[in-house]
């Protein structure tokens, strides 16, 4: 037994040393914060310089008349990738656009981060509606207005600023691979066969993607999860020509009628989906997780006053949270036939189309839903029609952990950068490949986006702020330091 003096001595020694190691972390993480902040500040116009170029480029992956700017654009992610300090870097053709690999490899034994992004965009129309033209990148009141300015170019490539930060100041704690698509915007289907094929050059321990939002600066956040998709198209056909709408009308039926009823059908006047089967897979959240995602900050009325909107919208029972983040959805995407140009014509369609997409949350199946979804059409087609269903891409719905290293690095990375904690929630969008990591690689992912929900992406305006595109710049390398320390155990 100890004589209390002795216990004493002990316990303020240990108290000492463990005092003495705190200012010791404390001192190494302000040395890093210093080095970094520095590197940053004194190349951040330059940073900034080098997106508006990648953003000039109008790498749309979904028209053909575009092909030879997206391979354009491919080739200025590999200059831009060995400029950052990769030690290689190459362009992966594939049977549609080329993924960029690349890599820096630092040490065998440390841990290895694979970034996934993409370098493609949607197409940048309707045109008359941006401010300034998608492809000539304009900054306004601290905003990057261009093409993919959030989506994802530039939350892609403040992580290969963020690589050149760690190398050019010898920082660097992980090793880095680097796999920047060029068709995620078109549903990434030749990336599973590239994933299969080069499992060994894909080896790590962690994907790590910025492509997702969080709630704002003030309250950064991580997404846990993303919405599956299936996406269909459907064609329905009515009499073998257009017709004189007043010589047929009332005799014949409408296709473009009979498509609205069948899409009008398909919610109930709950605003539940009423394709039987469709929520056969849903597993209700729990109270305690219900009340984890509503307590997340989000004001009605500012979402309503933001998209002018009277009310929001969405199936009963549910919040607006609950219903773009654990909810399915079914919603038209693009509906023709008939005569749209100047003036009136009367005519009675021969043909209607629609594009229709469902989200997905876990446990359902994108195949499987389009399956239902087209059994579906087919069965409420009246017999005065005929319909035809095809369906297009589709995408696995994915819930990330929050119990690992990687979150706790990622979470830890945020509220060093931000000074908060982030606040787990659910994202709405897809990102296909995601569910493929872990089915082909084996491995996880964390979503550490900094896009916010309001950055018009899809949209006209498309806009990333300035301050975001920095401070993911900034909070990247805590990642890979924390990530490197957390996994030594
Ligand atoms: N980056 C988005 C997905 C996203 C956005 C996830 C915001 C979470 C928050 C991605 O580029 C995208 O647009 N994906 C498509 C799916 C694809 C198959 C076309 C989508 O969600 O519609
Ligand atoms: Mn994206
Ligand atoms: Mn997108």
């Amino acid at each position: 037994m100890l004589c209390s003096e002795e216990a004493c001595a002990i316990a303020s020694k240990t108290l000492r040393l463990q005092a003495l190691n705190y200012i010791h972390l404390s001192f190494k993480k302000n040395l890093h914060m210093q080095v970094w902040n520095d590197y940053l500040s004194q190349n951040k116009q330059r940073f900034l310089d080098e997106l508006l170029d990648l953003l000039r480029i109008p790498s749309v992956s979904a028209d053909s008349k575009y092909k030879t700017d997206v391979a354009r654009c491919a080739e200025s992610v590999k200059e831009n990738l060995l400029k950052a300090g990769c030690d290689m870097a190459e362009i992966c053709p594939t049977n549609g656009h080329p993924i960029v690999y690349g890599e820096k490899i630092i040490d065998a034994s440390a841990p290895t981060v694979l970034v996934y992004g993409h370098y493609d965009v949607q197409p940048a129309d309707p045109l008359d509606l941006w401010h300034s033209g998608p492809f000539d990148p304009v900054i306004k009141e601290g905003k990057i207005y261009a093409r993919g300015a959030c989506d994802d170019k530039g939350q892609m490539f403040m992580h290969v600023k963020a690589l050149e930060v760690m190398n050019n100041t010898g920082t660097l704690a992980c090793n880095l691979k680097f796999m920047i698509e060029g068709e995620e915007e078109v549903g990434s289907s030749n990336l599973g066969k590239f994933l299969e094929g080069n499992k060994d050059k894909l080896k790590a321990d962690i994907v790590l993607v910025s492509d997702t939002s969080m709630i704002s600066m003030e309250h950064p956040s991580i997404e846990t999860g993303l919405r599956g998709l299936a996406y269909m198209e459907v064609e329905v056909i009515g009499p073998n020509r257009d017709l004189h709408s007043g010589v047929y009308g009332g005799a014949v039926h409408n296709p473009i009628n009979a498509l609205c009823k069948m899409i009008a059908s398909c919610h109930d006047e709950k605003n539940h989906i009423t394709i039987p089967e469709f929520y056969d897979k849903v597993q209700q959240q729990t109270e305690e997780e219900r009340n984890a995602l509503n307590a997340a900050p989000f004001d009605l009325e500012e979402y309503k006053k933001d998209l002018d909107v009277n009310e929001v919208w969405g199936e009963e029972g549910y919040t607006t949270l609950e219903r773009t983040g654990t909810r399915p959805t079914l919603d038209v995407n693009g509906i023709w036939g008939g005569y749209t140009g100047e003036g009136a014509k009367t005519v009675l369609p021969s043909k209607a189309f629609a594009k229709i997409s469902m989200r997905l949350v876990p446990h359902q199946n994108s195949d499987e839903i389009a399956a239902i979804f087209q059994k579906h059409f087919e069965t409420i087609a009246p017999k005065s029609v005929k319909v035809k269903v095809t369906p297009h891409h589709g995408g696995e719905p994915v819930v990330t952990p929050t119990d690992s290293v990687a979150y706790k690095a990622a979470s830890e990375a945020i509220k060093t950068a931000f000074g908060k904690d982030p606040i787990p929630t659910r994202g709405g969008g897809s990102i296909p490949i995601i569910a493929l990591f872990e089915k082909v690689l084996g491995l996880k992912t964390v979503l550490m986006g900094f896009g916010l929900d309001n950055d018009n992406i899809h949209s006209p305006n498309e806009k990333y702020d300035v301050a975001n595109f920095y401070k993911g710049i900034e909070t990247l390398p805590y990642f890979h330091k924390y990530f490197a320390e957390m996994s030594k155990g």
